[in-house]
């Protein structure tokens, strides 16, 4: 029987990097953070004693970094959608500087792993200044952001090794997910049975995180292929644009391939000047009310020689009707956990490439786990 400090030891267990490990965990800690927030017998959410009233507010402002910020703006579709809730999100860089109005009658919530991001804690300083009530997402209860939040709401992922961020990504949308159906209760936007059908599909969040992780084998090719190039373009719409930010910023910061993320609709409107047989084209596209719009800008890819790494499911895998290097299916979801599910495939994928690539996998070149520093 191991000890409790050893047990918390932290180690690779027996894979070859912590991404790897942290990777493999999520499944455990999403369940655990979500468990936090919402009863999954009973389908309501749990109490939480927040500084704010979402009933009462008319505005919430977000602000983090790096992947931390992808997950505010994933977010943002979520606060909007189900709560009805106007959410102003910003790069904490950008959001320190640029004196945005905070009305009095809002909140805001600081989203960061390690709690000790600088541009984050000084976003949070000016929000104090201006007298809002202030949330932290944080995975380090005792670190600076927390201590100084109204309210700490806690990813619950586990020490997070890896410089580049996957479970506590993950951790962060389970937060915001809840938060949002919390939100939508409080403002009557979502009746209580929708709550219950909701908070049933984000229980099943750890269950389908699980059979992706079983699709190792076909990412892992699909990787082998993607670290021929030196450019790659992740395309999504509605929440899997800020999911294609993500792949893209995975991608970037440990295989050192440049890669961007944009939203499937810009294509006409600039990238598309960039497609041909050497730009990989990796598409996040489930079958939803907007697929359709998708597929018609993979066959302007494809109509330009470009290849396409399409990850989607058995509907969207039928109806892609274009030609595509490889389809990455993945079981079909409740649309309100697809970001989370949809995090881990291109979470696999940079992972391998890296490997492939022969980096430091968890200690990429020039990057630090925590940017404390301006
Ligand atoms: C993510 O993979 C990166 N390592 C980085 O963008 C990170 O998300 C960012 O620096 C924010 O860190 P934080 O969550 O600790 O505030």
């Amino acid at each position: 029987q191991q000890s409790l400090s050893t047990s918390f030891m932290v180690d690779k267990g027996n894979r070859r990097h912590f991404m790897e490990k942290e990777i493999h965990e999520q499944p455990e800690v999403i369940s655990h953070t979500l468990a936090n927030y919402v009863d999954f017998t009973s389908g309501i959410s749990k109490p939480l004693d927040l500084p704010f009233d979402f009933a009462k507010i008319d505005r919430l402002a977000l602000s983090a970094c790096g992947t931390a910020y992808l997950s505010g703006l994933i977010g943002k579709y979520w606060f909007e959608r189900v709560a009805r809730l106007p959410v102003d999100i910003d790069i904490a860089s950008e959001f320190r500087y640029r004196e945005m109005p905070i009305s009095k009658n809002s909140a805001a919530l600081f989203i960061s792993q390690s709690g000790e991001t600088a541009d984050t804690l000084a976003s949070l300083r000016y929000c104090r200044k201006a007298g809002v009530p202030i949330g932290a997402i944080v995975n380090v209860r005792e670190s600076t952001i927390a201590r100084e939040s109204d309210v700490v709401l806690p990813t619950l992922a586990g020490p997070e090794i890896g410089v580049a961020s996957t479970k506590a990504f993950t951790c962060q949308l389970s937060v915001l997910a809840s938060l949002a159906v919390r939100a939508g209760v409080a403002r009557g936007t979502i009746s209580t049975e929708t709550e219950k059908v909701l908070i049933r599909a984000l229980s099943e969040a750890p269950r389908y995180a699980n059979q992706v992780l079983k699709l190792d084998e076909q990412i892992e090719k699909v990787a082998r292929e993607l670290s021929h190039y030196r450019h790659v373009l992740y395309l999504g719409r509605d929440t899997n644009f800020p999911l294609a930010m993500e792949g893209a910023l995975k991608l970037k910061e440990i295989s050192y391939i440049h890669a961007e993320g944009y939203a499937a609709g810009e294509l006409k409107h600039g990238p598309i000047a960039l497609i041909d047989e050497n730009m990989p084209v990796i598409v996040i596209a489930p079958h939803d009310r907007i697929f359709e719009k998708t597929v018609s800008n993979m066959q302007e890819v494809a109509a330009r020689g470009g290849k396409i790494i399409l990850i989607t499911d058995r509907k969207g895998a039928e109806q892609a009707s274009v030609n595509t290097m490889e389809t990455i299916v993945l079981p079909d979801v409740p649309e309100i956990i697809t970001p989370i599910v949809y995090a881990l495939p291109i979470q696999m994928l940079a992972y391998f490439t890296a490997v492939f690539m022969g980096t430091d996998v968890d200690q990429p070149r020039n990057l630090a786990k925590s940017v404390t520093v301006e």
